[in-house]
Formats: structure tokens, sequence, C-alpha cells
């Protein structure tokens, strides 16, 4: 598919056909997209839940069903559902995990580019971290990238997805233990196929026109 076509074809899904699944194929090509995001200095801050029983579609959905009960629906009759967690602190032991795969990757043809890359990361991270004291939200906006990255991706695949911040971070990171493994929720995706009844199938997109958002010089 033409990839500004698939922009403008994909759209927020808020009715899924509760009896169709995705085949496993598709499933594997949006785990590679998600894995294969960028990110600021390659710093990967995140992980991912991939619920595909109705069980683990329960377990998520029970973070909207105080506050946003509006997306509980999408959540549990999706074919997949997925949650992107970000990092909630960044430190010295990750950075030399991820030196570590990257000299694996073999991404260091020298020690002076090893060097480079270290000091390079380091300056971004300590940044972050010391100076804006912002790493928190710097590793979620990194996690944003990714949800941009599956939402076009998904499109191509022909898969029906709806970006969800409508529900209780809270509840979620308690309900998978995220805060002790160093995570907190930021998005669910919901995967599947739409419903027949889908409204927002047949809604016209609304954006702003390119005069507005572009200054070509
Ligand atoms: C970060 C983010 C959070 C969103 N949260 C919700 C949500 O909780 N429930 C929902 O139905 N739609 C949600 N949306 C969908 C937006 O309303 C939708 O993307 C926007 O209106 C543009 O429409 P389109 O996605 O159909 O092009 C969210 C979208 C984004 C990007």
């Amino acid at each position: 598919m033409d990839i500004v076509q698939a922009a403008k074809s994909r759209y927020s899904t808020k009715v899924f056909d509760p009896t169709r699944k995705l085949p496993q194929e598709k499933i594997d090509a949006v785990k590679e997209l998600i894995r294969f995001s960028p990110s600021s200095v390659n710093s990967q801050p995140w992980h991912f839940i991939l619920a595909s029983t109705e069980e683990g579609k329960q377990r998520i959905a029970k973070a909207a069903q105080e506050n946003y009960a509006f997306n509980a629906a999408k959540i549990l009759n999706a074919s997949h559902v997925l949650v992107f967690c970000a990092k909630t602190g960044i430190d010295n032991d990750y950075i030399e995990a991820l030196m570590a795969q990257e000299e694996k990757d073999g991404r260091f043809p020298t020690e002076e580019a090893k060097a480079a890359v270290r000091g390079g990361r380091g300056y971004f991270v300590n940044m972050h971290r010391f100076d804006l004291k912002d790493a928190n939200h710097w590793m979620e906006k990194q996690v944003y990238l990714n949800v941009g990255t599956l939402l076009l991706g998904a499109s191509t695949l022909e898969i029906d997805a709806v970006p969800i911040e409508g529900f209780d971070p809270k509840v979620l990171d308690e309900e998978f233990g995220l805060r002790e493994k160093g995570y907190t929720s930021v998005v669910i995706v919901p995967l599947g196929y739409h419903a027949e009844d889908d409204f927002n199938a047949k809604t016209p997109k609304s954006r702003w026109d390119a005069e507005t958002v572009f200054t070509e010089i």
C-alpha cells in the first residue's frame, strides 16, 4: 500500500469485531515494527505487554473499568492488545547493557567508534537526568514515537488499531508489577478488525490544512 494512502486510510477504531483474530504472521510483523522503532541515542527505553488471550485482555481492561469505561470494550473485543510501557529511570548499568548489545550487533568497527557512541549517549542521558531533570518525560517521548511507528505500520498491514491514553496507569502498573520492574504504562493499543457497526470507519478525517501547519521557506 502507498504510504500516504496508509496514513490517510488508518483511523481510530472505536468498535472491534470480537470474532476476528489477527493471523500470527501479522503479529510477528507488528512485533518487528515495534522492536525496530528508532529512539534517541538508541535508548530503547521501553517494554511491551502483548495480550492475545481473553484473560490477558481482561487484566488490561481493569485499567479502563472505573473512569474510562468508554475504552473497555475496545480492549476486550480487539484481537490483540499492546501496552506500551516506558522506563522510569535510566542509569549507567543500563547504558553499559546497551553498549554490550551494540557491540554484539557489530556497531563498533573501532574502539574510537565505541568511545564516540558512549560519549554521545552519556551526553544526552545525563542532560535529561541531571540538567533538564526530565528523563522520564524524555523516555516517554521515545515510546510515543514507537506508537506512531506502530499505527502507520499497522495500517500498511491492514490491521485496525486505536491508541488509548484513556486508562488508569496506576491500575495497570499494579496489575503487572510494572513499577517494581522499572516501567510504567503509557499507551494501550488494541489491534484487530473493525466491526460492521464501527461508526468511525465512515467518519471523514479532520486535520488542519497544509497552509496552517507548514511554513515553507
Ligand atoms: C496518544 C493518543 C491517545 C488517544 N487516546 C484515545 C482514547 O483513550 N480513546 C479513543 O477512543 N481514542 C483515543 N485516541 C484517538 C484520537 O482521538 C484520534 O487519533 C484523533 O481523533 C485522530 O483521529 P484518527 O486517529 O481517526 O485519524 C488517542 C490518540 C492518541 C494519538
